[in-house]
């Protein structure tokens, strides 16, 4: 039977090689030495289809490198022509373009979210689903990116993040002045690091 690489063009092990030499160039902003596995690429796309509870618009991947959780979205069932992947490494850009013909690939830094999708007139945005390493960037870089991110997402709307760490990827301080509320999924051991998914909405009361 042919698998979702083969059906798609894709090479795992080029996209794994071009993930570790782009990690030597830039190892903090890359936050992982090889690509998501699998079963986290899986939890990350079952944990966005659950979040968007049938909410129309477009899923907006940050970070989406090599695209190992595109490609599990993909297969989830998110429309390609809904999703839309913001890398800011123009070699990854690059290379997600080749690889993913349908989705809107956006090269661009995701702390500039809002001005990036009216830029490229990317709305609705339905969830935000992220593989940024937000444990390795500055606080500053951080606080943007997330309060972009919430700019971006309608009121009641998720941003689906992993975490490597024991603690909510998203740091107390956002959470409290968004007023967010976080809930964790299980850990996924069998992840090079292991990893947790976490979804985070601001409730539509709030
Ligand atoms: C941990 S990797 C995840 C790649 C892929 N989604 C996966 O799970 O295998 C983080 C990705 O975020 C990208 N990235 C880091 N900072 C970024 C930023 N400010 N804006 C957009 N992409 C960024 C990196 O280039 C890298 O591709």
């Amino acid at each position: 039977m042919p698998t979702f690489e083969s059906r798609h063009g894709l090479d795992s092990r080029a996209g794994t090689t071009l993930f570790l030499k782009r990690w030597l160039r830039r190892p903090f902003a890359m936050g992982a030495v090889i690509p998501s596995g699998r079963l986290l690429a899986e939890e990350m796309a079952r944990a966005t289809v659950e979040a968007l509870e049938g909410r129309p618009g477009h899923v907006v991947e940050l970070g989406a490198g090599t695209g190992e959780v595109t490609k599990a979205l993909l297969a989830a069932g998110i429309p390609p022509t809904s999703l839309a992947l913001v890398e800011r490494d123009p070699e990854l850009a690059a290379f997600l373009r080749r690889h993913f013909t349908e989705p809107q690939v956006i090269e661009g830094d995701a702390a500039r979210l809002p001005r990036l999708l009216a830029e490229h007139g990317t709305a609705p945005i339905a969830a935000v689903v992220s593989s940024l390493p937000l444990l390795s960037l500055p606080t500053d870089i951080v606080n943007g990116i997330v309060n972009g991110v919430f700019d971006a997402l309608p009121r009641g709307a998720a941003l689906i993040q992993f975490t490597y760490g024991p603690t909510p990827p998203v740091p107390r301080t956002l959470r409290q002045g968004l007023r967010l509320v976080g809930s964790r999924g299980r850990r996924i051991w069998r992840n090079v690091p292991p990893a947790v998914v976490w979804t985070f909405r601001r409730p539509a009361a709030a």
